[in-house]
């Protein structure tokens, strides 16, 4: 689904995190559908290179800053019609070390945006919940409204941030909605450090001839969802009925696929069959399966995924090699 089909006239966005890996692919499918961009990151884990080749772009503005500046967020949601909200810091182990940061970025950040937007009149804010808001449940497959008890401060701060919207909406009558991406992997995500992502860590690894380390005994799963189907989610999430608003959906493939697998395709795909995993004790904070149920985002958003897991990795990879 492309931005333009959804948007006929051009409309004015805010995307906050716009350097990082989702942001920066939500700016590129706005600007292609000719739609006029702010961006705002404070570049604390972004990278300028993600947005470097939008700055010549006539539609595309870039405000170097923080969503815990107030001020800033006032200025920057003025005359915007919808706010896609990705700023935050992710991870759940590093959120595990620090949680007083997680709750002034992810909470507070979040506050000043929602309240930022209600004070400018935007239309809707979509921002950027997580599958880990369901926590200890061991409920299969994942359904909102079944929620359990957090694991970590970066579930608890998307909760928060699901609660805020809620309330946003019901109490100010904001138009908010909360996707809940479930482990979303693609090109530009970061493959570097202690708390990367599973799928750039592995490829990266794999390609420099080293081999990765599966925390457990890697038949944990995960349902993992390719870039693109984040981008449609967004935009039918600004496009969706009002009664869409105030509550959160699931965004994944709807597919359930085990660690172990990942590092097979990825192995067989850059023909480096003589590695062997490394296997360590599980990660605290981690839930050992994931795999959500789409049945709310389909009737309520229209979201139809159209990238299976190994479709999305064929195209990831394909990406990888080009770069
Ligand atoms: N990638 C996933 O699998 C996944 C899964 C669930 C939820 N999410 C959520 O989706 C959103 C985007 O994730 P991502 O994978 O693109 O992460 P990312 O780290 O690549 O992007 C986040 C961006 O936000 C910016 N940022 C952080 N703190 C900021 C602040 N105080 N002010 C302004 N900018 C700030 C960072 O510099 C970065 O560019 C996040 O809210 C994340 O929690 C991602």
């Amino acid at each position: 689904m492309e931005a333009k089909e959804l948007f006929k006239m051009q409309t004015r966005f805010l995307v906050t995190g716009c350097a990082g890996f989702i942001g920066s692919h939500l700016v590129e499918a706005l600007l292609e559908a000719d739609h006029i961009v702010m961006g705002l990151d404070d570049l604390s884990n972004g990278f300028e290179e993600n947005i470097k080749p939008f700055f010549s772009h006539p539609n595309f503005t870039f405000t170097k800053g923080d969503i815990r500046d107030y001020d800033l967020c006032l200025s920057v949601t003025k005359n915007i019609d919808y706010v896609l909200h990705q700023a935050a810091w992710g991870s759940v182990p590093r959120s595990i070390e620090m949680p007083r940061l997680y709750e002034e970025i992810n909470v507070q950040g979040t506050l000043n945006i929602f309240e930022s937007s209600r004070h400018n009149n935007v239309k809707r804010v979509v921002y950027a919940s997580s599958s880990s808001v369901y926590g200890d449940s061991p409920i299969l497959p994942k359904k909102e409204g079944q929620e359990g008890f957090v694991l970590s401060p970066y579930a608890l701060t998307k909760k928060m941030n699901e609660a805020y919207g809620k309330l946003y909406t019901t109490l100010y009558d904001l138009e908010t909605i909360g996707l809940r991406y479930f482990n979303v992997f693609g090109p530009r995500q970061n493959p570097n450090g202690t708390y990367a992502a599973v799928i750039p860590k592995f490829t990266h690894l794999i390609l420099k001839d080293e081999a990765p380390t599966i925390f457990g005994d890697g038949t944990q799963s995960r349902d993992f969802t390719y870039i693109k189907n984040v981008i449609q989610a967004n935009l039918k999430a600004c496009s969706a009925p009002k009664e869409s608003t105030g509550k959160a959906y699931n965004i994944a493939y709807g597919d359930s696929i085990v660690l172990t697998r990942v590092f097979d395709v990825i192995q067989e795909a850059l023909n480096k069959p003589h590695l062997k995993a490394i296997y360590t004790k599980p990660r605290q904070g981690d839930i050992k399966h994931s795999h959500a149920d789409l049945s709310e985002a389909n009737h309520y958003l229209d979201y139809r995924p159209t990238y299976s897991f190994d479709e999305g990795i064929r195209d990831y990879l394909r990406n990888i090699k080009k770069a």
